[in-house]
């Protein structure tokens, strides 16, 4: 998807209750790193359940390019042949990781310990993104940025370390996308990694990592901390990997139903691994009525049925040291407080402002151009809910994918219909999404 492709838009409309019982496209997170992972083990990884959507191809390409083979087998089925910790090819063309962060920068910490350059590129969006976070670390584990664009922003050209060193660091933002590419560049160092966190944040590459025979240590520190330690040059052995389905992708369905009077609802094997659960938390406090049934584990994780039922729901004070383990879903739980009574502040969402858009700015916008009044404060969202939305606005999605999925799901209860500028970005982490939630009763219209 490049700017040369045709915007699409799509417009939300009230219809009745939703309902019925669905399974979301796969994890973003987990997709992303069997791909990464399967790439740089020693045989044969099978994914099932993976998430077809853009950001898993444009990572798929990558790996390709980086000497891997990547296949298609089936429905969500995918198998990758790995070249080994440090056996990574110089790629012939820049890698374009599309839309996709978290591919990006997982990528730059596999192939910075790796004797290759490589050249990382990807969309307007991904272009405005910080890469320094990232290259700071590795740069410290000896590879070096050779181009980069000014303000660290991509395209950048980097040279991975033929000899690269292990290092103790200490990440200085929450980011589970800085603490994993710092671990995959560990991997092909002699002795041990370390990353150490003050808020703790989604833990797939350390599991994965384990599940692929790494030896990863994680110790528990004061507050909410953790201390990540890999024993780097492991033999990393090719593992099945299943994809349990994306809690950020079932939080859509799931406030729709919410807001939608009547409606009942069942998301199926939804991942509820507890650095991915603030929202479903958060939801609770305000009064959601979500019962989890049939809980049990998939290759790994945690998982269980979601059942979903309408209901009325109060403003809430989300707490700044919760933002880790619910980052992704600001702009749908923003919805979700338009519709509670009374007032929920969302506290420090300074990390929002960097991700696929401006997303702080990007949020108070939607509901402001739709009438819910809105604030700013420093990092804090403040939203006056009135138990309703006017709506009849049209959202500037920004290519960002959780803006538009978050503003459709706005216009399902707002008063007048509710349009977005661009729906072609859901396809990075949610194909299909318009379709599942008409089979749901949604009236999604272009
Ligand atoms: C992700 C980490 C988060 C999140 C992104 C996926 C990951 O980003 O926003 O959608 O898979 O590691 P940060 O690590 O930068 O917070």
């Amino acid at each position: 998807m490049d700017h040369a492709t045709p915007a699409s838009p799509l417009t939300a409309r009230r219809t009745g209750a939703l309902t019925g019982r669905v399974r979301v496209p796969g994890d973003k997170s987990i997709s992303l790193r069997s791909l990464i992972l399967g790439a740089m083990a020693v045989g044969e990884t099978r994914i099932s359940g993976m998430l077809e959507g853009e950001d898993a191809i444009s990572t798929a390409k990558a790996m390709q390019a980086l000497g891997a083979t990547v296949e298609r087998t089936g429905d969500r089925a995918w198998r990758v042949l790995g070249v080994g910790v440090g056996g990574f090819a110089e790629p012939a063309a820049p890698l374009d990781f599309g839309n996709s962060g978290t591919g990006c920068r997982l990528a730059m910490g596999a192939v910075a310990g790796c004797p290759i350059t490589a050249i990382f590129d990807g969309d307007e969006s991904l272009r405005t993104r910080p890469m320094r976070r990232i290259l700071d670390p590795l740069q410290q584990m000896g590879a070096r940025t050779l181009e980069i664009r000014d303000g660290g922003r991509l395209p950048a050209k980097v040279q991975g370390a033929a000899h690269p060193m292990p290092i103790e660091y200490e990440a200085p933002v929450p980011s589970a996308q800085l603490k994993s590419a710092v671990l995959l560049a560990g991997l092909a160092a002699p002795g041990i990694t370390t990353v150490i966190e003050k808020e703790a944040t989604r833990d797939h590459t350390e599991k994965m990592l384990r599940h692929f025979g790494a030896n990863v240590r994680v110790t528990q520190m004061s507050g909410h901390g953790r201390r990540i330690s890999l024993e780097g040059q492991p033999e990393l052995e090719a593992a099945a990997v299943v994809v349990p389905a994306d809690p950020s992708s079932a939080a859509f369905p799931l406030v729709a139903a919410l807001i939608a009077p009547g409606s009942e609802l069942l998301l199926e094997g939804v991942m509820t691994n507890p650095l991915r659960t603030g929202l479903y938390t958060t939801l609770r406090e305000m009064g959601a009525a979500i019962e989890t049934v049939g809980q049990r584990n998939e290759g790994g994780e945690d998982v269980a049925d979601l059942r979903i039922k309408a209901c009325t729901l109060k403003g809430v004070d989300v707490p700044a040291e919760r933002a880790p383990t619910m980052i992704d879903e600001y702009p749908i739980l923003a919805v979700a407080a338009a519709f509670a009574e009374g007032v929920t502040r969302m506290r420090g969402l300074k990390e929002l402002r960097v991700k696929e858009s401006d997303r702080l700015e990007a949020t108070a916008a939607m509901l402001r151009s739709n009438g819910v009044e809105v604030a700013i404060e420093g990092d804090d969202l403040i939203v006056q809910g009135k138990g309703r939305a006017p709506g009849g606005g049209v959202v500037t999605t920004h290519m960002d994918h959780r803006i538009a999925m978050s503003a459709l799901v706005m216009g399902l209860g707002s008063e007048q219909p509710m349009a977005v500028d661009d729906a072609a970005f859901i396809a990075t982490s949610f194909p299909g999404f318009a379709e599942l939630m008409r089979s749901l009763g949604a009236d999604l219209a272009s």
